[in-house]
């Protein structure tokens, strides 16, 4: 949604106040969360002209005329509305449908980091997802992803050029750079990572930060380098040594991490400070968007665990907007500030029953009262999983020779912590084989940005679904086609099934498929109304669940399968990887070597 600017509605607004022209909106009777003075104002009165607030006090009668609107809201809890600083939005579904909810929601603001559309595709992608999202009645604004490529060693991922991303700094709504994670190539200073940051602080963006595992000098390299928040905070003393630091911490609570109950207790015990705290949720799956919400979801949680009410909604609301230099314009209810206002019916609840983004109400009674204009996709960005030719079993086959060989494992601790192990396993043929005795599987990483058909194949262990296959075109920041299977037969099955679906998820057993969810824009989206999305996608975890999958949240597998920040070993096109050592790990192991002899 696009804003006045407060230069042009100034006079107006000025006017309004002074009652020499009539507003066209007044919200009476409201009881009002000031997050300004901390405090709840039992009988207040806001004004408003076109987008932006003219008045708020205790009589707005002066700038009622004829044309006025007056809405009396009945002593309802009247907050601003809230904003998430950090968010992959895109994933799972068009920003059409996640604005209608996150609107259900009372999120009105999004700060959107769209790191694997770039990874995919470029630019290009850039422009297109920031084209999809600029009329809905909701404000979406910007990051340049700041995370790729995630390991300039190995990732094969498509990024922007130096020249590119100047020009995508340009664009509308375009804040800075989005989240720098690698921190080490801050600390190491390197020159491209070092560039980037400099042109945007140096033209007046933010960079948003990850500074997972850094500390103290490192820690203070990264903040003095101009990076100045950070979303991965795990607990209280991992927040307080960034707050001390002058860093903004994004608490997040979503589906990849939920970190509030950590977090959260002893900064209310300790009585530390509030201002630099906000909260995000760093991605949700359409079912938890659905389930438990977005910013509002924080806010319930925050609260259950303790926070002041008017405390939280403070830091859904106005600590974000002061972080991204916008307070002058949002974050609050008073004179000057865009009209992005909820009412509740019933604050323990914290669901909306009106919205107003920009002085127009897009909410009422909890339903979308607004148009939401969708726009159809590029024909082209739902073409981007490219393949050579049909897949087929052979396609799948490790080489090995005799009757057993021994290979490295990829060991799942949990659906993201992968363990270097090793085993053993049956030949036939030539082909070394799964085994479902001993729970290994093998896992393909194939590309499908250009079409090579290059793959690695290895061997996964700990996985536990007796399934045929499991695949998907959606994995941090790569975005290799990653097909987990028993067999090589039912791993080309879904491998052409992703490929049929132009991408998505699918699971087959017995030579079938059993579930599937398509997601064809850019292999990341759907094209489904947000609960048919979550419907389908609860279909896969589902089968992979009752097949026996030792992980709770299936799905998260082959997302993290490839993403190169995490321990131990990672699987790309291009072969295994040894994170810590940062080399390739052959796929036989060497059998000597491994049992110590
Ligand atoms: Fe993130």
């Amino acid at each position: 949604m696009k804003a006045s600017s407060l230069a042009a509605m100034a006079v107006g607004l000025n006017r309004v106040a002074m009652g020499e022209e009539a507003a066209d909106v007044v919200l009476k009777n409201c009881r009002l969360v000031n997050v300004y003075s901390r405090e709840v104002i039992p009988q207040a009165q806001v004004s408003i002209l076109k987008d932006r607030i003219a008045y708020v006090g205790m009589d707005a009668g002066h700038t009622v005329g004829k044309g006025t609107a007056v809405v009396d809201l009945e002593g309802k809890y009247v907050t601003p509305g809230f904003a998430d600083p950090h968010i992959h939005m895109d994933q799972y579904v068009l920003p059409s449908e996640f604005a209608k909810q996150s609107l259900l929601c009372g999120t009105t603001s999004l700060f959107s980091d769209p790191i694997d559309i770039v990874s995919v595709c470029g630019f290009r992608g850039f422009r297109e997802f920031a084209r999809l999202t600029d009329s809905l009645p909701i404000r979406i604004f910007h990051m340049v992803p700041g995370g790729l490529p995630v390991d300039r060693m190995f990732s094969h991922a498509r990024n922007l050029s130096k020249a590119e991303r100047e020009k995508a700094l340009k664009m509308d709504r375009v804040l800075g750079l989005g989240e720098v994670f690698s921190w080490t190539k801050v600390t190491g200073r390197d020159p491209a990572t070092m560039q980037s940051i400099r042109h945007v602080i140096g033209n007046g963006g933010i960079v948003n930060g990850h500074t997972a595992g850094a500390s103290d000098k490192k820690l203070n390299a990264y903040i003095a380098s101009g990076i100045f928040s950070c979303h991965e905070p795990i607990d209280y003393d991992q927040t307080v040594e960034r707050l001390r630091l002058g860093m903004w911490v994004m608490m997040r609570e979503g589906s990849i991490r939920r970190d509030l109950e950590r977090i959260v207790p002893e900064i209310i015990s300790r009585g530390t400070g509030l201002d630099r705290l906000m909260f995000c949720s760093d991605g949700v799956t359409p079912n938890d968007l659905l389930e438990f919400g977005l910013i509002d979801n924080c806010v319930r949680k925050a609260v259950s665990l303790g926070m002041g009410l008017v405390d939280a909604i403070t830091i859904a609301s106005r600590n974000c907007f002061e972080y991204y230099n916008m307070g002058r314009d949002l974050g609050g209810i008073a004179p000057g500030k865009l009209a992005d206002i909820l009412v509740f019916d019933n604050v323990e609840e914290l669901r909306p029953d009106k919205v107003f983004v920009g002085g127009r109400l897009v909410v009422a009674h909890k339903r979308i009262v607004s148009a939401v204009g969708k726009k159809s996709p590029a024909v082209w960005i739902g073409r981007t999983v490219k393949a050579r030719g049909r897949f087929i079993g052979g396609d799948f086959a490790v080489k090995g020779r005799g009757d057993k060989a021994a290979v490295n494992l990829m060991r799942l601790e949990t659906e993201i912590i992968t363990k270097k192990d090793w085993g053993e396993l049956h030949v036939r043929e030539g082909n070394i084989r799964a085994s479902r005795d001993d729970d290994v599987w093998k896992v393909a990483a194939i590309d499908r940005t250009f079409g090579s058909k290059r793959r690695c194949v290895g061997f996964l262990k700990n996985f536990g679904a007796d399934i045929g296959a499991f695949g998907t075109t959606q994995s941090f920041h790569e975005n290799d086609m990653i097909v987990i299977g028993s067999d090589e037969e039912e791993m080309a099955l879904v491998a052409n099934e992703l490929v049929r679906m132009q991408g998505g998820m699918a699971v087959s057993r017995g030579g079938k498929i059993i579930s599937r969810f398509e997601m064809p824009v850019a292999g990341l989206i759907s094209r489904d109304p947000l609960e048919e999305a979550a419907r389908k996608f609860g279909t896969v975890d589902e089968a992979l669940i009752e097949s026996g999958c030792r992980h709770a949240q299936p799905h998260l597998i082959p997302l993290f399968l490839p993403f190169l920040a995490l321990p131990e070993v990672r699987i790309l096109y291009s072969g295994v990887i040894d994170v810590k050592s940062r080399a390739f790990l052959p796929v036989l192991a060497d059998k000597d070597i491994k049992r110590g002899n």
